[in-house]
């Protein structure tokens, strides 16, 4: 077992443009491998390595088909519109409705270094979207259009994490979606 410390709202790498990954060395392996682990533990459905204080294009996803590790994941076609009661586990205990797009296809590598590309709607484009945007220091508050309901959200965690009542992600944090 190797679970990794989540970085949570507020600390800089998560608003941090994450660097593209020219190698696939054993570390970026691990540390994938490390990123499953870690989400499956906190009941997550996806992950993105700025989330585990790496800067780096890498995300991790299982929204209950299978494992899926993409590096420098690129969307190149996005369509319709949809809206999804998003959460993620950087910000614990949040869920809004949040805008996106109602169908992606993305462009990436997989760990073997070949080309991969993936197409989603529902919850796996939902989930695309949220982790790419984690790699473009965005997080999904930053599309809620309901900016009062975010405003007061973000003030609650804030003050909650200031008096660490967060050590570790509750169990379990999804009470009405999952978190990305
Ligand atoms: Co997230």
């Amino acid at each position: 077992m190797s679970l990794l410390p989540l970085k949570f709202y507020g600390q800089p790498v998560l608003r941090k443009p994450a660097q593209a990954i020219n190698k696939i060395t054993p570390e970026i392996k691990e540390l994938a491998a490390a990123m499953l682990e870690t989400m499956n533990n906190a009941h997550g459905v996806g992950l993105a390595a700025p989330q585990v204080g790496h800067p780096l294009q890498l995300i991790v996803m299982n929204v209950g088909d299978e494992d899926h590790v993409l590096i420098n994941p690129k969307i190149v076609r996005k369509t319709g519109k949809m809206t999804y009661n998003e959460g993620c586990l950087s910000l614990p205990g949040i869920f809004l409705e949040t805008q996106r797009y109602g169908h992606v296809v993305v462009k990436a590598r997989n760990l073997k270094g070949e080309n991969v590309v993936l197409e989603g709607t529902d919850l796996l484009g939902i989930c695309l979207q949220h982790e790419i945007d984690h790699l473009n220091g965005v997080l999904f508050v930053d599309r809620v259009e309901d900016r009062k309901e975010v405003e007061k959200s973000l003030k609650k965690l804030s003050s909650e994490l200031q008096k660490n009542m967060w050590p570790e992600i509750p169990e379990p944090v999804r009470e009405t979606a999952e978190a990305l």
